[in-house]
């Protein structure tokens, strides 16, 4: 039996680069690859009811330029209360803690969403503030 082993240890080194390749594209550079992946959780998670365009609402504010803006400054946006009242800046910060469990952080938030794991979380806040830079 002995002798099957070395078969699998030959498999083992080109298994891990199967595995690197499909995580991580080669071609693109590594903050590349983290904003693509920040605009798949947009579009996965976000953008049924927040559109990237000034001015354009869905169910919730453009989140145009979101990081750094007060909560709640939207003029032509109608916040619940919770937002309202909010005294907060979205800072890369306070929007990870929104993002992971909203209305623990804004009781009362319309925003009904169950939160984002962490690692969905990074690149998402990344992604976010470099539209806001364009
Ligand atoms: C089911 C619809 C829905 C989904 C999905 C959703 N949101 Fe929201 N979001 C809202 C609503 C509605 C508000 C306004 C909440 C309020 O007034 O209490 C809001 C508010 C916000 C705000 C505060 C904006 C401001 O101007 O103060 C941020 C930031 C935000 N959402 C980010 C996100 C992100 C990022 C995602 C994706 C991970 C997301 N939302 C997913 C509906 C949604």
């Amino acid at each position: 039996m002995l002798h099957h082993a070395p078969v699998a240890l030959r498999l083992v080194p080109s298994l891990g680069i199967l595995l690197m390749t499909l995580g991580f594209p080669p071609d693109l550079p590594a903050d590349e690859a983290l904003l693509a992946q920040g605009e798949r959780v947009f579009r996965n998670q976000c953008r049924g009811c927040h559109s990237l365009t000034p001015g354009m609402h869905i169910a919730g504010p453009s989140l145009h330029g979101v990081v750094g803006r007060n909560a709640g400054e939207v003029a032509d946006f109608e916040y619940s209360r919770a937002l309202q009242g909010a005294q907060l800046v979205w800072t890369p910060e306070v929007l990870d803690r929104f993002l992971a469990d909203p209305d623990a952080l804004l009781p009362g938030t319309r925003m009904v969403f169950w939160g984002l794991p962490e690692d969905a979380r990074r690149p998402l806040i990344d992604y976010l503030r470099n539209v806001g830079e364009q």
